[in-house]
């Protein structure tokens, strides 16, 4: 049998302590996540564990002391009892030892027999981890004593940085709650902890030299309401941690095997410490620490002395406070748009010989210059710089660690250039993005869509290096930025259960990896969520949906599929559904206008979300259609279909309800299937002028009875949009004679983005959903 289905079986003898509670006995599960590298059950008895059971630990080793209790508190939370913690080495008890014939230096062993546990480490770290995957194991049940099946576990990261990023410049969150954060990192394996401490609009750590930058710069007046609707509430708004708070919470992630890696983000991202103080910017300022969202043009001026030294003495500051081996520099989005136009900086440029050419502006390798300076000053505290990818341009600093988040691209071409790489792509682990495409029924976010699935099938080693440059890869993390998250209680929702899936990309080897076999894991790991009131998004006890058009039966199937216990009900009238309403039990096809409607009921009679989907039918709904042009990479989803397959979007682009085209006609051909009679063609298009997505500026009908040779019969020009034209939902219609005819192409075009638009000249995107002929 292989591991996989082993415990699936363990999960099925025991869900949970319902079902076990009764004999006052609960059994472990090991279906944990990280997933393991090597797991194997063992024929022998259980063991089991009673409130006597000793933690020992060896004698004098102080850090595998705190690791015992580590383990005491872990059993406490799930048993209500309190394990003895011993020196030495307990009889039939666990036992913490350091063995130094394991390879990793955070892998470990797990050994399970009826006459003990053996937790062992190369060092500390490692025994860390075995009690991580201990701790998961042990289910929740308060008052009974734990079974434990004979297993044997051999563990061991695939990756040595395993990292999450958390913002706290555009909201601040409190020390009590960074400590919870770096708890959470810990039961998900992750070693790196990257603080992202200063931003436009807050700075949040005191620098001793420069008070102002926390007397000021931790304020703002108040903060735009929503995505920088013009409207603020009117509300100040601060918070910085003292140095003794931060030697306080290093200290804290030290004890749980996590570096903390300061961001002090520059030359851009500085306009907090700009408000403190306004001689270190181009223009002098005066500043104020900004209250809106964004990238503000007000940076560093790179061609100040005094604001190189501000730079060097802030790092001076950080470089004592945290003994991490990279320190965080930024590097990402500063506009060079001040430097451009200031004197001191054209001057810096001249006296440095500095030149742009095709590939970058003069500007470009004026911040290359002060990266590299600063990369001087950290290298000559024997530390290393790390920055996001924007560092590459102008050309990296000699011994930069790249961090990779505009895709992979930064990051593999960092790898070519053989320097370290943290892959932290934005197209699989931004957790600010939603997780869900309801969004309507989620906090407010800052765009994207990023369901666990997505995070979990990330794959932080391109395909196009060579084994030689796969090792520059050396780890991957995940980022929260902060803009819509206010609460600690949003912190958690927008980081569970997604870090899990994470956390499963940096430990275990993608051989192993199985979104399938994730799941039952995944909503394993959610009851240690629970016993400690963590608020993670529920989604996955929702129902998964997967609707597939079949253009020979001309019907949308819909199979829907659930995680855990229960049944499904259903109703296709938009009631919402109850026990009396039809139980799932295999797809469901629908050929009409249909609002359906699922939802889970478990046995305690709990009830998952509502599965809602509206499907409306017209003449070209599920009809075979081709694409004369294929939408972008990224915007493709299921392909053609999409244009005909009942579903339409909302105002989401991301969620695979929407084509998106640039540069490229939407030209569709789809076939009806018989002659069929229609006088309108209607569509929507979806406007998000920010990310240069655009209206259609045309409409051609052709009709064929042959699929092969086309006559027009209808045209129509839609006007650009204008700069001040809303964004969102925008339908269009065309109507003409009423026409019979098998096989229509419906031409839609799209734009350059126009003069007014910051991306002037260039292909603007064509979003389009459904095609409607009626
Ligand atoms: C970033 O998201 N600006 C690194
Ligand atoms: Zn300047």
């Amino acid at each position: 049998m292989n591991t996989l289905s082993k415990y699936a079986l363990i999960l099925a003898a025991c869900t949970g302590m319902l079902s076990c509670s009764n004999n006052k006995t609960v059994r472990g599960n090991y279906g944990i996540v990280p997933l393991p590298q090597e797991m194997a059950e063992q024929q022998g008895a259980s063991f089991e564990l009673t409130p006597s059971t000793q933690i020992s630990y060896p004698e004098g080793n102080e850090l595998m002391k705190k690791n015992a209790n580590f383990l005491s508190s872990y059993i406490k939370e799930a048993t209500g009892y309190e394990l003895p913690v011993v020196a030495g080495v307990a009889g039939k008890g666990i036992n913490l030892s350091l063995d130094k014939n394991i390879q990793n230096p955070e892998g470990y062993k797990l050994a399970v027999t009826a006459d003990g546990i053996q937790i062992s480490g190369e060092t500390e770290a490692g025994v860390f981890y075995g009690i991580q995957t201990l701790r998961k194991s042990i289910p929740t049940a308060k008052d009974a004593n734990i079974e434990l099946p004979a297993v044997n576990i051999n563990d061991y990261p695939r990756f040595k940085y395993r990292g999450m990023m958390l913002d706290v410049g555009r909201h601040f969150f409190p020390v009590d709650s960074v400590k919870k954060y770096i708890d959470i990192l810990a039961l998900h394996n992750i070693n790196t902890f990257h603080w992202h401490l200063t931003d436009d609009q807050g700075w949040r750590i005191e620098i001793k030299k420069y008070p102002k930058l926390t007397e000021i710069g931790s304020k703002r007046s108040e903060t735009v309401i929503g995505h920088n609707s013009g409207k603020y509430d009117g509300q100040e708004y601060g918070g910085f941690y003292t140095q003794d708070e931060i030697r306080d919470v290093v200290k804290y992630a030290q004890e749980r095997y996590i570096t903390i890696i300061p961001e002090i983000d520059m030359p851009g991202h500085q306009q907090a410490a700009l408000a403190s103080y306004p001689e270190l910017g181009c223009t002098g300022g005066p500043y104020e620490v900004w209250k809106q969202w964004g990238v503000s043009e007000d940076v560093i001026c790179a061609g100040n002395e005094q604001a190189m030294q501000f730079l060097e003495d802030v790092l001076a500051e950080i470089i004592e406070l945290f003994p991490s081996k990279y320190i965080h520099v930024g590097g990402d989005e500063c506009p060079k748009v001040r430097w451009e136009k200031c004197p001191k900086c054209q001057a810096r440029i001249k006296a440095e010989g500095i030149k742009g050419d095709k590939k970058h502006s003069a500007e470009e390798y004026l911040q290359s210059y002060v990266i590299s300076r600063m990369e001087k000053f950290v290298e000559s505290k024997g530390r290393h710089i790390i920055g996001w990818d924007e560092i590459l341009e102008g050309g990296l600093a000699p011994n930069a660690t790249v961090m990779s988040w505009r895709g992979m691209e930064g990051g593999t071409e960092a790898a070519r250039q053989k320097h370290d790489v943290v892959m932290s792509p934005n197209t699989f682990v931004y957790l600010d993005y939603y997780q869900s495409s309801d969004t309507e029924n989620e906090p407010q976010a800052i765009g994207g869509y990023l369901p666990l699935e997505k995070v979990y099938s990330f794959e932080p080693v391109p395909e196009g290096l060579t084994p030689e440059e796969q090792k520059y890869i050396i780890g991957a993390q995940a980022n929260l930025w902060t803009e819509y998250i206010p609460t600690f209680s949003q912190v958690e929702y927008m980081v569970l259960p997604r870090m899990g899936a994470l956390a499963e990309t940096q430990w275990t080897d993608p051989s192993k990896k199985d979104y399938r076999s994730f799941l039952p894991r995944m909503i394993h790991l959610t009851e240690v969520y629970d016993r400690l009131g963590y608020n993670y998004a529920k989604h996955i006890f929702d129902i998964n949906a997967t609707l597939t058009p079949n253009t020979e039966s001309g019907m949308l199937e819909i199979s829907l599929l659930k995680f855990g216990d229960g049944d499904i009900y259903y109703t296709l009238d938009g009631s919402v559904p109850t026990r009396n309403s039809i139980k799932y039990e295999s797809p469901v096809n629908i050929d009409k206008d249909t609002d359906f409607k699922a939802i889970v009921i478990r046995p305690n009679g709990n009830v998952s979300r509502l599965f809602n989907e509206q499907i409306r039918f017209n003449k070209a709904t599920i009809k075979p259609v081709t694409l004369k042009e294929s939408p972008s990479k990224g915007y493709t989803f299921n392909g053609a279909s999409v244009l005909v397959d009942g579903l339409s979007g909302n105002e989401n682009y991301k969620t695979g309800r929407w084509l998106g085209f640039q540069g490229k006609d939407v030209d569709a051909v789809i076939d009806l299937k018989t002659p069929t009679e229609f006088s309108t063609i209607s569509f929507n298009t979806n406007v998000v002028k920010g990310d240069w997505i655009m209206g259609a500026t045309s409409i051609v009908v052709k009709i064929s009875d042959d699929g092969k040779t086309f006559r027009e019969i209808a045209n129509k020009a839609i006007p650009v949009l204008k700069q001040d034209d809303k964004d969102g939902l925008y339908p269009q219609e065309i109507t003409f004679e009423s026409v019979t005819a098998r096989y229509v192409e419906v031409i839609i075009k799209g734009s350059k983005l126009p003069s007014w638009h910051g991306g002037a000249g260039s292909d603007a995107f064509l979003f389009v959903d459904e095609i409607v002929i009626k």
